[in-house]
């Protein structure tokens, strides 16, 4: 596009913040974004990511919808009557949607909280992100506790927020209970299949998974399932007499080896074959979150997904950037469950991913108090587990994703819309006419340094994996159209969700 579309840009505060919003109906919760005066405009550049490949041209908007793509020899509007951001060669996608984060409020909004986690979010490029129902107090198992979440997050999110409801052995027995918390509008289920470390969150089995696919089923609504189970590892786990050092990542590599992954999808999947055309729970699906183990099972899902289950798994940044021999003893900042495995598990995760037989990303953003991660001690038996990550997904995938060759769309795919699908979000997770305009503009050559200097809007930085770290991939701009929004939906809405097209 000739530079004189850029003139138009002199008349209009953009470049002063990383957020616009336009909702002028709706109180921002502070100053921090600044509101786009316009209702009708043209985002502008050489990469717009699309279903369709990426195309050199402008996305008009109006009204917070995508109403146009043009290429650019189809593109002739009138700079002077028009407003057009150009962002010449940076990068313009759809805004990523993060189906696993802990937000953790209310109850414990010390360790995030919607404002901190969800502005993080925004500076990040995630435009949605759907809270998971424990880290919380109280986790959110039922219609009553759902309440409490939306009253905690109105007034108070920088993104567009939904929630999954937690399934534990209580409502797994209890169809009523279960289908009021689908009523309530969360937008599917989320279960553990070990001690999930939260007193108000037990863990299920097989056969209280089992009970509840058929209620799933009628509601069209996923499950995702924390799979790892407990072992008995021969006395594995057992230290020896404290000559294992707890402040060696291999020692707590030991306690959660690949095998628990293995054994509970190894279960998952005797459960998984009913969802297939014809089986008792058709309709309902398995998620399988932040898969580690890239060896035995991911081979038991692809070969359940080839069967025709309806199945699918997401494995995490972490997973792909980092490597178990290289997290550098005390550092408790990198313990998280399923842990980190080795280098060679890590190149094999990203074979499946480019291969589709890992179908999304999400960031499974997970902090607590710094004092939690004993910091000083280093003790990776005794920290507390989760990576603090939600702010840098999109650099942290490109950063080490660009090794492998990926290209926009497969970030788009796996960041925007297979999520959008996996949450039933019909009208986000894609740059197409009549989508609502949440877009992430990012520059990929663009590298700075995680230091004390870069603007982080997570809560606890000192806990985050990538401080210290060089990224390259930056974040220019979050459009976000309907901000503010909780995805409180009524399930009738979802009705048409069909699974098939992850
Ligand atoms: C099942 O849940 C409903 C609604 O939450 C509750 O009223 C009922 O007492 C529960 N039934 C049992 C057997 O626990
Ligand atoms: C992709 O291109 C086809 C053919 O030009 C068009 O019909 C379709 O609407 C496009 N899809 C999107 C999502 O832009
Ligand atoms: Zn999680």
């Amino acid at each position: 596009m000739e530079s004189g579309k850029r003139s138009s840009l002199a008349l209009l505060p953009l470049f002063l913040s990383f957020l616009f919003y336009f909702d002028f109906s709706k109180k921002l919760p502070s100053s921090d974004c600044s509101l786009l005066p316009h209702n009708h405009y043209w985002i502008a550049s050489k990469y717009i990511v699309t279903p369709n490949g990426t195309v050199s041209g402008a996305v008009e908007i109006k009204e917070g919808r995508i109403i146009s793509v043009v290429a650019e020899e189809n593109w002739h509007v009138n700079s002077w009557f028009t407003t057009v951001v150009n962002y010449g060669e940076s990068v313009v996608m759809p805004g990523f949607i993060d189906v696993h984060a802990h937000l953790d409020d209310p109850g414990r909004s010390e360790w995030e909280g919607f404002p901190s986690g969800t502005k993080a979010a925004a500076a990040g490029g995630v435009t949605t992100l759907v809270d998971m129902p424990l880290n919380s107090a109280p986790s959110t198992v039922s219609e009553e506790t759902l309440k409490l979440k939306v009253q905690a997050a109105e007034g108070r999110v920088y993104v567009d927020v939904g929630f999954w409801g937690g399934l534990v052995p209580e409502n797994a027995e209890n169809a009523s209970s279960l289908e009021r918390l689908l009523n309530a509008g969360v937008l599917g289920l989320k279960s553990f299949m070990v001690p999930s470390g939260i007193n108000d969150f037990p863990m299920t089995t097989a056969s209280h998974i089992k009970e509840a696919l058929p209620t799933l089923a009628r509601y069209k609504r996923p499950l995702l399932v924390h799979a790892e189970v407990l072992l008995d590892l021969d006395g594995k786990m057992e230290l020896e007499d404290g000559v294992e050092n707890a402040r060696s990542y291999s020692t707590y590599l030991k306690t959660r080896p690949a095998s628990m992954e293995e054994a509970a999808i190894n279960q998952l999947i005797t459960l998984s074959k009913d969802t297939r055309a014809g089986g008792s729970a058709e309709g309902a699906h398995l998620h399988i979150v932040h898969l580690s183990d890239a060896r035995t099972s991911l081979n038991l899902i692809k070969e359940a997904k080839q069967r025709g289950d309806s199945l699918t798994v997401e494995t995490c940044p972490h997973y792909l950037a980092f490597a178990a021999e290289d997290i550098p003893d005390g550092d408790t900042r990198f313990k998280c469950a399923p842990p980190i495995r080795d280098a060679a598990n890590k190149e094999k995760l990203w074979d499946a991913l480019l291969d589709g037989d890992i179908d999304m990303l999400s960031s499974d953003h997970s902090p607590s108090v710094p004092e939690m991660k004993l910091l000083d001690e280093g003790d990776f038996l005794k920290a507390w587990g989760g990576i603090s990550s939600l702010q840098f997904v999109l650099p942290a995938t490109w950063t080490h994703g660009r090794k492998y060759g990926i290209t926009f769309e497969q970030l788009a795919s796996w960041w925007s819309e297979k999520p959008a699908k996996l949450a039933g979000l019909t009208t986000k997770g894609a740059i197409a006419v009549g989508n609502q305009a949440d877009i992430v503009v990012w520059e990929p050559d663009m590298e700075f340094d995680l230091d004390n200097d870069y603007p982080v809007h997570i809560k606890h930085p000192s806990i985050s994996a990538y401080m210290g770290s060089r990224l390259s991939g930056k974040v220019l701009e979050t459009f976000i159209i309907s901000a503010m929004s909780l995805l409180v939906v009524p399930l009738t809405f979802l009705e048409t969700t069909t699974w098939h097209d992850i």
